[in-house]
């Protein structure tokens, strides 16, 4: 079973307190945080005021994800602000190393999130030294879109790097995920499933949660 990390960036931003406490009715695992600056990605969400503000509301683990330029100028910002798991994107910053040593040196769980055309091989050298690899499989940005197919063989790769080295990394799978593929990704490999409109445009989204849950 995996577990399940509600994304708000589709969520009623109008009620977001509210939409929180479904997902933890539901059984979330984690709450997915997208940050994004309108330069890494093309569109704007919210930063650490907003995260702080939610951190007072709910204890579910926060699963940061940042799609920002050079994530390493705002890592303690995001770690004041209550983020749990931090996740850069290979492609954000040019000293991945240094910047999973930062998140690591804060005392909170590091990850790398890799676009659909960045190859596994990019992060080779410092899978030793990370808690958690995001495999999009939609160009970030944006929710709602559709699973890109040849990320398959990608989650397939990565489940059989980890295994066969025996690393502590869990695999989260970002983008197009539905109740209708969350068994088939779950069973390619995946640890953790993030999952924005399939829960938050659903008529009863703590039901949805649930249904991932028993998935
Ligand atoms: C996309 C974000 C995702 C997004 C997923 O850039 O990283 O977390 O919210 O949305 P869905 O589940 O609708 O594809
Ligand atoms: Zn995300």
């Amino acid at each position: 079973m995996a577990k399940i990390s509600p994304s708000i960036l589709s969520s009623d931003f109008s009620k977001l307190g509210e939409e929180i406490r479904k997902i933890e009715e539901g059984g979330a695992d984690f709450v997915h945080l997208d940050v994004m600056d309108g330069i890494f990605v093309p569109n704007i969400t919210f930063g650490p005021p907003v995260i702080k503000e939610i951190r007072s509301i709910t204890d579910i683990p926060f699963d940061v994800h940042l799609m920002i330029d050079r994530p390493e100028r705002y890592i303690e910002e995001f770690v004041e602000a209550g983020a749990d798991i931090i996740t850069v994107h290979e492609e954000s910053t040019i000293h991945l190393h240094r910047t999973i040593q930062n998140i690591k040196n804060c005392g909170k769980k590091a990850g790398i999130s890799l676009n659909p055309s960045t190859p596994l091989e990019n992060i080779e050298y410092v899978l030793e030294d990370i808690d958690m690899v995001l495999i999009m499989t939609v160009n970030p940005g944006f929710g709602g879109q559709s699973f890109i197919p040849a990320m398959e063989r990608k989650i397939k790769h990565l489940r059989k790097i980890i295994d066969d080295r025996d690393l502590a990394i869990e695999i989260e799978v970002d983008g197009g995920i539905k109740l209708d593929n969350a068994k088939e990704v779950t069973d390619w490999g995946a640890d953790i499933l993030v999952a924005g409109s399939d829960i938050f445009k659903a008529d009863n989204i703590v039901e949805r949660v649930r249904l991932f849950k028993e998935v």
